[in-house]
């Protein structure tokens, strides 16, 4: 097979019709498609599959035991994205494995291929649900009382699925397994494809937040209310967004983004009582993000009063600055031929796992540098580059 004959195989499952691209989220159909898909895989290679307590998917070459080398990425996708962030590094995976045990390879230790569950966090607002799950930064109380769109708590979502509520929590005997991860996944930007490269090994992961913000006003007739002393929140909502960008610029390298909004009651003849505005701040250091927090909400605070409205700020969640393990990213990099390294402002699993372990990552080159979008691309030829230089480091890897 290929890393494209891979990919052929879901590009039918969790198309968005109305948004292009993919959606795939947590538990719903297409992503428990998606996971048959990695155990179809996983039985092809005589891989044993096991799902953890927290939904992640683990493909076993070798019994499970100490000193585990783990690479994968994710399956589930943002609303509308591409086809390639997250089951780009699942396939070139079993891809990877596929192609060692043609050569007749066998590995010195475990190796081990993961799906983690809810990397986007695009059902229940957590990114990388499923790695800090594992890793014990989030309670499974807070986890299972977490709700989606649709009022659908995770508890739910998780007996629906016919998995069990009291296996979620940390796992740190498993944790205590992995010896290293290493991620493969499409690039996020326009670097490789600016240096006429493939692969790039990451550097680091900026630091991230997610707030929800709530802006209250006063629903009322669109008609019959007169304009002076409308309690407006999608007036407010719309200075806010200005303020998140206008904050953003005034550094060079920060991100500020309302990508998600709600209204209520979202009716054409209505003045709206309430929307929901979901922040996402990106920078080069924690203190940068909360800086650059406060700053914003500082501003919307006083576009929220000059509407009448009332503001209310929640953090979702937040993730610190990541700097890979220098000594194994230079190790994958001279695996890879040299390859360069850069930062990105993406988050991945291999970032909260990089905590507890030396994790790394391999970026492929993305020719439109387009992603959590449909416009997401990879040329068919770098995949399977990608794939054969995954397969070099973990035969490196799990060699000795
Ligand atoms: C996840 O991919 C993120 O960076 O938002
Ligand atoms: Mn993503
Ligand atoms: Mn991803
Ligand atoms: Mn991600």
């Amino acid at each position: 097979m290929s890393v494209l004959e891979r990919l052929e195989e879901i590009s039918g499952i969790g198309r968005d019709p109305v948004r292009g691209g993919y959606s795939r989220h947590l538990l719903e159909p297409a992503e428990l498609a998606l996971r048959d898909w990695f155990r179809r895989s996983a039985r092809e290679l005589e891989l044993a599959v096991e799902v953890d307590g927290n939904g992640n998917l683990w493909a076993w070459w070798g019994d499970p035991g100490p000193g585990v080398i783990a690479t994968g990425s994710h399956l589930d996708s943002v609303p509308g994205g591409g086809a390639y962030d997250g089951p780009l590094g699942v396939a070139s995976s079993f891809e990877a494995v596929a192609l060692l045990r043609a050569e007749g390879w066998r590995p010195a230790r475990p190796i081990a291929i993961c799906a983690f569950s809810e990397e986007e966090g695009s059902r229940f607002g957590m990114p990388c649900l499923g790695a800090r799950l594992l890793a014990g930064e989030i309670t499974p109380e807070a986890a299972l009382a977490r709700v989606d769109s649709g009022g659908v708590t995770l508890a739910d979502a998780w007996r629906q699925a016919g998995m069990d509520v009291s296996r979620i929590g940390p796992d740190r005997d498993r944790v205590a397994l992995l010896d290293t991860f290493v991620e493969l996944h499409v690039e996020q930007g326009l670097d490789l494809e600016e240096r006429g490269l493939p692969l790039a090994v990451a550097s680091a992961i900026m630091a991230h937040g997610r707030w929800r913000l709530t802006i209250s006003g006063e629903g009322n007739h669109a008609g019959t209310t007169p304009m002076p002393g409308r309690r407006d929140p999608v007036v407010a909502a719309s200075a806010a967004a200005l303020a998140v960008r206008d904050v953003a610029l005034e550094h060079p390298t920060a991100r500020g983004t309302v990508g998600r909004i709600a209204v209520t009651p979202n009716g054409t003849n209505v003045i709206a009582s309430r929307v929901d505005a979901w922040l996402d701040i990106r920078a080069h250091s924690d203190a940068q993000v909360r800086a650059q927090l406060d700053s914003t909400v500082a501003l919307i605070r006083k576009c929220v009063a000059a509407e009448g409205c009332v503001l209310d700020v929640r953090e979702e969640s937040f993730s610190p600055l990541v700097a890979f393990d220098q000594p194994l990213t230079e190790r994958i990099a001279g695996v890879l031929g040299g390859a360069p390294s850069i930062a990105t402002g993406a988050g991945h699993d291999a970032g909260v796992l990089s905590a507890y372990l030396p994790a790394a990552m391999i970026f492929v080159r993305n020719p439109t540098g387009v992603s959590h979008a449909p416009g997401e691309t990879a040329r068919d030829e770098d995949c399977e580059v990608g794939a054969r230089g995954l397969a070099a480091v973990l035969r490196d890897l799990a060699g000795k």
